[in-house]
């Protein structure tokens, strides 16, 4: 079993939702952070409540579609902190809408998904996730770290409507640990670096408590717990899956028991 004790977590998206709760329950178990966001004012707060808290965090804004800031971000952690044992790519956002959205009375598609909304969403939930875990996994080879990437999927990795780019995005969530796995597998580093994704379900952050109250009434209808999960939970979830060596190249749904796909 791995402490989180002294272990350093690096995390994108930090100022807000996941990535904040995540960071705090890190800190809350003696380790350190490094956060990554584009909100400087966000991860000023967060920086602030941590160091009020008595933990140690460093701080870095950045972009994660940019190369160069995933690679400083990565290389900050290593500078600060002497290591990576964690890295949780938590930056991601949503722009939904129908893919093709024919008039109801004419029948003749009349809007449709554009490609600044599907391109947009698959940057930074995609292509910024591959850079991160990228730059951070490159610094924890070179410095012989141990420790887990965790990467976020969603049970919107099934396929939810007015998601087709978000659930792209999620899906490739979920079978990336699989091929990181394997390829550390090969090199012999999958003793040491774990990759695993989670799978929450609606969580209640700023991202979903944003929605309207209709639509998140029928969302909570479908949860058998009868609520959203909490942040704290998700961090839970990461702190086991963290400590626990034997769980490795999977997803981990944690979704309050939600229909997918059934309503019994
Ligand atoms: N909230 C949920 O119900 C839920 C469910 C499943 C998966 N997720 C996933 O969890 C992750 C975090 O979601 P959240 O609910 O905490 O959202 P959030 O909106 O609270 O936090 C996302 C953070 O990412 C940052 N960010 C956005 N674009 C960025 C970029 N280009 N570079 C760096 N930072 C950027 C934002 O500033 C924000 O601080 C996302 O990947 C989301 O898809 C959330």
């Amino acid at each position: 079993m791995l402490d989180i004790k002294g272990a350093v977590a690096v995390v994108t998206g930090g100022a807000s939702g996941i990535g904040e709760t995540v960071a705090k329950y890190w800190v809350r178990q003696g380790g350190k952070v490094v956060l990554g966001d584009v909100a400087p004012e966000g991860l000023a707060r967060v920086e602030n409540d941590i160091k009020q808290m008595g933990g140690e965090c460093a701080t870095i804004v950045g972009n994660v579609t940019r190369e160069e800031d995933c690679a400083a971000l990565a290389e900050l952690a290593v500078e600060r902190f002497g290591a990576i044992n964690l890295v949780l790519p938590c930056a991601g956002i949503i722009k939904d809408g129908l893919f093709l959205s024919p008039d109801r009375a004419t029948g003749k598609v009349n809007k449709k998904m554009t490609l600044d909304q599907f391109q947009s969403v698959i940057d930074i939930n995609l292509t910024g996730v591959f850079l991160t875990v990228r730059e951070c996994a490159e610094q924890m080879i070179n410095h012989r770290c141990k420790g887990l990437i965790c990467l976020i999927s969603s049970t919107g990795s099934l396929g939810t409507a007015g998601q087709i780019n978000y659930s792209s995005t999620k899906a490739a969530m979920s079978v990336m640990p699989k091929v990181i796995t394997a390829e550390f597998f090969r090199r012999n580093i999958a003793d040491r670096i774990r990759c695993v994704a989670i799978a929450p379900g609606y969580v209640g952050t700023a991202m979903v408590k944003g929605m309207k109250p209709k639509a998140l009434d029928s969302i909570v209808e479908n949860v058998p717990i009868g609520r959203l999960v909490e942040p704290e939970e998700v961090a839970s979830l990461i702190a086991e899956l963290y400590r626990n060596e034997a769980l490795a190249g999977d997803v981990y749904f944690i979704h309050g028991g939600l229909r997918l796909g059934s309503r019994g």
